[in-house]
This record gives structure tokens, C-alpha cells and sequence, in this order.
């Protein structure tokens, strides 16, 4: 997967809105140019033959989940009950640090689960399948810093579920 360049797909214009509402305006382009930070980095170091390094495997992760972030958040729809296996607010709480809560799809059989992702560790080695990602790192929620709780709750509402149902196999 790391062996050719990756794409920032950056987030459309409803999503920096929406994202806007919940966390401070000018964080959300700081977070995006910082999307485009890990894919530059990565395909600076795949250029330089150093595409395996913890460095860029990192910058390639937090480029993949950040397109995976964007595209499943700005516009909330039904919640689909049946894909969350564990609490996605109790899951982020577990989280130390910067890192990610995820819902994937579980190799062995197939079934979402939720867990959660310390750094930019990319969910996929262990051939699990992302289905929702939602970003705790700290330059996620520039504005709501006192409350990550909070920003967690509202980033949920902010779930498009029909592309969450969409990524199933
Ligand atoms: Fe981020």
C-alpha cells in the first residue's frame, strides 16, 4: 500500500462548515493543512526510497484516515444502531493522548467494531476495514480543548452514517 504517492482528499465545503459550528473556524484549516502535511512528508519520503520508515508509514496513516475523516462527517443522518458495537464516547475516553476511534469491519467475520487508534497507528494492518473514523488529536478540536468529551459528542452528530453503511463490504 505505501509503495505509490498518496492524495490529501480534502474535505468539502459543508464538512469545514459543520466542523466550523463545533470547534474553532480557523483550527479547521489548520487541520487541513496539516492533512496535507502528512501526504506531502510521505510522498517526499517515498521519492527518497524511505517510504518504510516509522516516520512515513505514520504521515501515509494520517493522510488515509484523515480522507476516511472528512468524507464521513457534514451530513448527519440516521444513526445506524446496529453498527456500533461499543459506546463510540466511551471507546474516545479510553483513548491517551492523540489517536482516533474507529468503527471497522473485523477480518475474521466481518462484524463492525468499535476500537480505538493511539497516534496516526493505521487500523488497516491488521487487515481490519474502516467503516468511521473520528480524530482526537488535539488539533481536532482547537477551541473546545477543556472539553474533549463535548467535542467528541458533537463530532458524532456530525456522522453521515449512509457513507459509514456505504464503506461495508
Ligand atoms: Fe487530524
Amino acid at each position: 500500500m505505501m509503495d505509490r504517492p498518496v492524495l490529501a482528499v480534502l474535505p468539502s465545503r459543508r464538512t469545514v462548515l459543520a466542523l466550523g459550528r463545533i470547534v474553532d473556524p480557523a483550527g479547521v484549516l489548520v487541520h487541513v493543512s496539516l492533512h496535507q502535511g502528512y501526504a506531502d512528508r510521505f510522498n517526499a519520503a517515498l521519492s527518497q526510497g524511505d517510504a518504510r520508515s516509522w516516520k512515513a508509514r505514520s504521515d501515509w496513516s494520517g493522510c488515509q484516515l484523515h480522507n476516511l475523516f472528512w468524507e464521513n462527517l457534514g451530513r448527519p443522518g440516521i444513526r445506524v444502531p446496529e453498527l456500533a458495537t461499543r459506546d463510540l464516547e466511551e471507546v474516545a475516553a479510553e483513548v491517551v493522548g492523540s489517536g482516533w476511534v474507529c468503527l471497522s469491519e473485523r477480518p475474521v467475520d466481518g462484524e463492525p467494531v468499535v476500537h480505538a487508534v493511539q497516534g496516526h497507528n493505521y487500523p488497516w494492518i491488521d487487515g481490519m476495514r474502516p467503516l468511521l473514523v473520528l480524530d482526537l488529536w488535539e488539533h481536532a478540536f482547537v477551541g473546545q480543548l477543556t472539553d474533549r468529551a463535548a467535542y467528541v459528542r458533537n463530532l458524532i452528530g456530525l456522522v453521515d452514517w449512509s457513507v459509514v453503511e456505504a464503506r461495508r463490504g
